[in-house]
């Protein structure tokens, strides 16, 4: 059967550090706060040269590059984004513009938070459908311009950048040995779109809006909705956590990634974490934590790596795969 197997990886992440006690000028909070919520140290923002199209030229240049391959090689382009450069066209032509790609198609996913995980499952279909040989999957936000940065409750949570994947057609046996994603999982419920959304939109407001979070029930929901889809990846590849080599979830919230972690089993040791340095980066921040482990020698080939994500809408969903 054929697997979509992953031929490289890579990020990009804006100049800019904002460290916590940059915020204490701004609104009122503490560093001791952040981290202590959060475990959210520093975070990236976008300068206003960078934007969600050019971090997500750099992420993908950077992939090609650890892939050995070139834009001629790639055959569509999914960009999962919350923050894309215009209403339309998407983001993800304005990339295949800057790749100097003249074939193939590309288009943009909004599952805020969750997709890049969306953008993953939805390349293995174009693979496994045999409509793309090699999908160039990206996940690119500058959440920085849509934030209320007046609001403290929100404005310290997000950061800026870009991570890549290269999935690529491959050969396997039907069997949970082989390399690609092998069991994926997703879900929405729309009931809980108040909670986490932008109070904005080109056919309502006509503006861009900003991020509006419910953060305390935003919280409550998110272990039992990870745990869900986690379990249901568990199940359809036959599985337990013991299994595992990596863990890389959406960094959102140390408290929700320890909380995770600890409800299905997966020890520490075996857990990617990034938010410190990162904060939570949306749909970017699954790759980004991918591109860290696998650029520092932790993920490697041949090793089980489950993603998972949740976010506005809700959405979540979690992808196995072997590297
Ligand atoms: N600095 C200092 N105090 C703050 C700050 C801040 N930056 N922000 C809020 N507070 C205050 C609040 O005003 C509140 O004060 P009060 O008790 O006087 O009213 C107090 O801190 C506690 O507020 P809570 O909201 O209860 O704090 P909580 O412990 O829940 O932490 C947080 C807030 C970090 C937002 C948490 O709820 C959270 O992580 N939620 C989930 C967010 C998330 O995972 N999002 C993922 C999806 S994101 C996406 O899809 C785009």
């Amino acid at each position: 059967m054929i697997r979509s197997t992953v031929r490289g990886v890579g990020c990009a992440l804006p100049r800019k550090i904002m460290r916590n006690t940059d915020f204490e000028g701004i609104v009122e909070t503490s560093d001791e706060w952040i981290i202590q919520r959060t475990g959210i140290r520093q975070r990236h923002i976008a300068s206003d040269d960078e934007t969600t199209a050019s971090l997500a030229e750099a992420a993908a240049r950077d992939a090609l590059a650890n892939a050995g391959l070139t834009p001629d090689d790639i055959d569509l382009i999914v960009l999962a984004t919350s923050t894309p450069n215009n209403t339309f066209p998407a983001t993800a032509v304005e990339v295949q513009d800057r790749l100097g790609m003249r074939h193939g198609f590309a288009f943009d996913m909004q599952a805020v938070c969750s997709g890049f995980v969306y953008a993953v499952s939805t390349a293995d279909m174009y693979i496994r459908g045999g409509m793309a040989r090699r999908v160039l999957v990206i996940g690119s936000e500058t959440f920085s311009r849509i934030l209320d940065w007046s609001d403290r409750s929100t404005c310290v949570l997000f950061g800026d950048g870009a991570g890549a994947l290269v999935l690529e057609a491959a050969e396997g046996e039907g069997t949970i040995a082989d390399r690609g994603l092998l069991a994926a999982s997703l879900r929405s419920d729309g009931a809980h779109k108040e909670k986490l959304y932008v109070d904005g939109g080109p056919s309502t407001t006509g503006t861009v809006g900003h991020l509006r979070m419910e953060g305390r029930e935003v919280f409550k929901h998110a272990v039992a909705m990870i745990t869900d889809v986690i379990e249901s990846t568990f199940s359809q590849a036959g599985i337990t956590a013991d299994d595992l080599d990596w863990f890389v979830p959406h960094q959102a919230n140390r408290r929700i990634i320890d909380g995770s972690a600890r409800k299905l089993g997966i020890a520490e040791e075996k857990v990617v974490v990034t938010v410190d340095k990162h904060g939570n980066t949306s749909a970017a921040s699954v790759p980004l934590a991918l591109c860290e482990a696998a650029r520092d020698g932790r993920i490697k080939k041949g090793d089980l790596v489950l993603l998972e994500a949740m976010g506005g809408g809700f959405t979540w969903g979690a992808v196995l795969l072997r590297w």
